[in-house]
C-alpha cells in the first residue's frame, strides 16, 4: 500500500522532517505544504534533486495548495514561530494558536482519517488545540516532545559515560518545558542503571541541561531554535505509525486517568502503531516522581486554559 506523509510548514523543522523522511524512506509520497508562495516548492525541489546523488525514489514535492493533504496517512504540523533568546515556549502561545487552529481546520477537511503529529510550540497546548479543533479521537492526535527530550537526555548521558548514545535508554516524561521529568531511576546503558555509573552531582547536572536543552540551542542560534533533532523526532513517530512498528516512544497524549492524571496532554511512554496511539505504558512512579510530574500537569493546565478552547 502506498503511504503518504504530509508536512505542514516549510520552516527549519518542517524542512528537516521532510529531509529525514526521504532519507529514512518512511513513505512513498512526501508533501511539504506552506502558505508562503514558493517556499515549500523550493525546499522540496532542493531535497528532490538530492535523489540522484543519494539514490532514493520517493516522491517529494512542495505546494501552497491544502488539497495536497488528501490521502495523507500521517500529517505533521510544524507551522508557527520559533523562540528567540530570552523567550519561553509559552511566549509563543497566542501567535501559534491561530496558526495551529487554521492548519488543523485544513487537516480536518482534507485528511479526516490521518494521524496528526503536532510539533509547534508550546507543544502540549498546541496538540490540545489540534485535538479540540479536529475532533479526532485521542489515538490520532499526538504531540512530539518526548522523543526529542529523551534524545537529548540520552546524548548527554552517553557523553558523560563515554559510550555510544545508541546504548543509552532513558525516558523524559511530562511537559515540553522546564518542568519536564527526565527519569534518573530508569535510565540505563545496556541495562546497567546509570545511577550506578555516574555520581549524583553529574546526573543532576545532566537532568538540568536536558530540561534547558532547547534554550541552550536558541542561545547559540539567536534567530531560531533547534530543527535537526526535532524534525527527526517527528519523523520517528510518523515512521512508527506508517510502518505499524509498535515502537515505544514518549509522546504528548490526552490522558484519561493514566498515571492518575486526566484531561490534559502530557508526555508519557506509548506504543505507536498503525492506529496511532495504541497503548499507554503505565508504570508505578515514586512519590518524588509523582510530585515532579504534578508540576508539569499544572503547567500544561495553565497553557491549555489560555487557548480558550
Ligand atoms: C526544542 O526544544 C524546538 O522546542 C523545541 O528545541
Amino acid at each position: 500500500m502506498k503511504r503518504k506523509l504530509a508536512i505542514i510548514g516549510a520552516g527549519a523543522v518542517g524542512t528537516s522532517a521532510a529531509h529525514w523522511a526521504v532519507v529514512k524512506n518512511v513513505a512513498e509520497e512526501i508533501v511539504l505544504i506552506d502558505i508562503m508562495e514558493g517556499l515549500a516548492k523550493g525546499k522540496a525541489l532542493d531535497i528532490a534533486q538530492s535523489s540522484a546523488v543519494y539514490g532514493f525514489s520517493n516522491r517529494i514535492w512542495g505546494t501552497e495548495d491544502w488539497q495536497a493533504l488528501e490521502n495523507a496517512d500521517v500529517v505533521i504540523i510544524t507551522a508557527g514561530r520559533p523562540r528567540k533568546p530570552g523567550m519561553s515556549r509559552d511566549d509563543l502561545l497566542q501567535v501559534n494558536l491561530e496558526i495551529v487552529k487554521s492548519c488543523t481546520e485544513k487537516v480536518k477537511e482534507y485528511a479526516p482519517n490521518c494521524c496528526l503529529i503536532v510539533v509547534t510550540n508550546p507543544i502540549d497546548a498546541m496538540v490540545y488545540t489540534a485535538f479540540k479543533i479536529s475532533g479526532f479521537p485521542r489515538k490520532r492526535v499526538l504531540g512530539m516532545a518526548g522523543v526529542l527530550d529523551s534524545a537529548r537526555y540520552r546524548y548527554f548521558l552517553a557523553e558523560a559515560l563515554g559510550v555510544s548514545p545508541k546504548d543509552v535508554q532513558a525516558l523524559v516524561m511530562g511537559v515540553h518545558g522546564d518542568h519536564m521529568l527526565p527519569l534518573v531511576r530508569l535510565a540505563n546503558v545496556a541495562g546497567i542503571p546509570v545511577k550506578d555509573l555516574l555520581p549524583q552531582e553529574k546526573l543532576s547536572e545532566i537532568v538540568e541541561r536536558t530540561r534547558k536543552g532547547g534554550a541552550e540551542i536558541v542561545s547559540y542560534l539567536k534567530t531560531g531554535s533547534a530543527f535537526t533533532t526535532p524534525g527527526l523526532s517527528a519523523v520517528e513517530m510518523a515512521e512508527a505509525i506508517l510502518r505499524d512498528e509498535k515502537r515505544v516512544l514518549t509522546c504528548s497524549v490526552w490522558l484519561e486517568g493514566e498515571f492518575g492524571i486526566r484531561d490534559v496532554f502530557l508526555g508519557v511512554p506509548v506504543v505507536l502503531g498503525a492506529g496511532g496511539l495504541e497503548k499507554i505504558l503505565e508504570f508505578p512512579l515514586t512519590e518524588e516522581e509523582k510530585e515532579a510530574l504534578s508540576l508539569s500537569v499544572e503547567h500544561v493546565r495553565n497553557q491549555i486554559a489560555k487557548t480558550n478552547l
